[in-house]
């Protein structure tokens, strides 16, 4: 979460840097054309402040003693000698007047007395009161001036119009210092020879304010798109993720409700294992009478058919299988007690091949091969012969269950560390995961109920852990199901 935030914070920022960057842009742009106009209108008003000083210099050099005198701007005067001396200023009263003199010929001059505010009356129509200032420097002048012959303070421009640049910025303090506001303003140069009125500067000064607050406008149209748009990003972000909260929740509660109906199954099963457990220990003890009644009349019958080879054999494997039942049952019901096993020393191979006989003929009826492998070194295990008997050949009836007509089973014998293990492998259907973890629960089944009952397994289990043992139920690489019941061997117990 903190990630996506600091991503849409990011996104935000980066987004508002641009428009930033955008505006910056444009902002330059627009000052550059602020200069470039002032630099343009400066070159007018000097264009035409020549021309009339042109014409006053005209009138003034005209033959004849009575010179027509213009009266608007200037006044021409017969000098008595030629003075040299060019332009001067004189300030003593009025508006401000400046005096040059004009050569006529022949060692003649005239004097032309020249009202500033009088020749910059038309020009001026361009100056705005807070917004554009027309400056004049005359010749002979220290300074500039304004229109009415005031002297301006602005030393940046002053310095600017000696060199040949065609604009200048000027800061804040300058704009204000030329009644301008205080923002930045711009100055066109121009610079013109007058001749016999020497060199002329003019300067016009605009303020940048409405650029300026063109600009702030749009910073703060900046400002609020990005605070909009970063509110936007985060309210749509929050949304998201109290909508993905919701789904975790939901999801718990099903995760729960799974948990609850799984654990009322497990309950529910295990209430019918405890039940089947009595009712399986009552048949096991029901069981005990009529095979005492069947081992009885087998051997009555076994002592009169002596002299019948066939009949005494079939009797012995009838009271072989008796005895077989009766050991087990007693296993049971003496596991149900929760007694231990009654363990003898085996070689877990001789469990292998009685397991292996007991179950040959139901191999043959299906098909399905089935070989022994014993290994070479076989440390010997304790345990109850008929009870881990049984558990194997659960073992091997799943095997061959599992394999189709032509299939192979296979039980190897190994050792791992100081443990004897039985590995039964077949190349049938195979075992999904899911099933093989459950493999063992009681009643747990894939198959019909004329085929499985879904108790093999976890009865094989109950007797691998009475001997100390595990069961392991895994895939067989590369196809079938592996089963391994390991136990304990010999070496291990006895050193214990
Ligand atoms: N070798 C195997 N290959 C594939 N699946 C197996 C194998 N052994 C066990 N299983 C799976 O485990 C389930 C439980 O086996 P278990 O022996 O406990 O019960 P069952 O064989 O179904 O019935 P029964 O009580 O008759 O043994 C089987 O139904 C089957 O799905
Ligand atoms: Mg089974």
């Amino acid at each position: 979460m903190v990630l996506v935030a600091l991503a849409m914070a990011g996104a935000v920022v980066a987004t508002g840097a641009l428009v930033r960057w955008d505006e910056k842009r444009e902002e330059d742009a627009a000052f550059e054309d602020l200069a470039l106009e002032q630099s343009r209108l400066s070159r007018a008003v000097a264009a035409g402040v020549q021309a009339r000083l042109e014409y006053a210099r005209r009138v003034a050099s005209l033959e004849g003693d009575h010179v027509p005198s213009d009266g608007s701007f200037f006044e021409v005067r017969d000098r008595a000698e030629p003075s040299g001396e060019g332009a001067r200023r004189a300030t003593a009263s009025g508006p401000t007047t400046l005096t040059f003199e004009v050569a006529r010929g022949a060692g003649r001059s005239r004097d032309v007395v020249v009202s500033l505010p009088a020749l910059l009356d038309q020009v001026s129509t361009i100056e705005r009161p807070g917004e554009v200032v027309l400056l004049v420097h005359p010749p002979g002048e220290a300074r500039l001036l304004t229109v009415d012959g005031r002297e301006a303070a602005t030393t940046h421009v002053d310095e600017a119009l000696e060199t040949s640049a065609a604009s200048i910025r000027l800061d804040r303090a300058e704009a204000t210092a030329l009644g301008l506001p205080a923002r930045a303003a711009f100055a066109g140069l121009s610079r013109f020879d007058a001749g016999s009125f020497g060199h002329w500067s003019i300067a016009v000064v605009a303020s940048a304010s409405r650029e300026r607050t063109r600009e702030s406008r749009s910073r703060l149209r900046l400002v609020a798109t990005s605070v909009s748009a970063g509110a936007l990003v985060f309210l749509l972000g929050w949304l998201n993720l109290r909508r993905r909260e919701k789904e975790a929740d939901f999801a718990k509660e099903l995760a729960l409700v799974e948990l609850q109906r799984r654990l009322d199954e497990r309950l529910v099963r295990a209430n019918r294992v405890a039940m089947m457990g009595t009712f399986a220990t009552g048949v096991a003890h029901e069981i005990s009478t009529p095979l005492g009644v069947i081992v009885g009349k087998a051997e009555i019958l076994e002592s009169k058919l002596k002299d019948d080879e066939r009949g005494v054999k079939a009797t012995r494997a009838i009271l072989e299988q008796a005895d077989r039942i009766r050991g087990v049952v007693r296993g049971f019901l003496n596991l149900a007690r929760g007694g231990d096993p009654v363990k003898e020393r085996l070689d877990p191979a001789d469990l292998v091949r009685s397991a292996t006989n007991l179950v040959q003929h139901r191999f043959e009826k299906a098909g399905v091969s089935l070989s022994a492998e014993p290994g070479e070194v076989r440390p010997p295990i304790f345990c109850d012969k008929r009870l881990l008997e049984h558990a194997l050949v659960n073992l091997l009836l799943n095997a061959c269950q599992a394999c189709e007509r032509g299939g192979h089973v296979t039980v190897e014998i190994g050792q791992a560390q100081d443990r004897v293990e039985i590995v039964v492998k077949d190349d049938g259907t195979g075992i999904a995961e899911e099933d093989a973890a459950r493999a063992i629960e009681p009643f747990f089944t894939t198959k019909s109920a004329d085929q499985g009952t879904g108790l093999g397994l976890a009865i094989t289990n109950e007797i691998v852990k009475a001997h100390r043992g595990a069961l392991r139920i895994e895939p067989n690489e590369p196809i079938g199901t592996k089963v391994t019941i390991s136990v304990p061997s010999v070496v291990e117990r006895s050193e214990k």
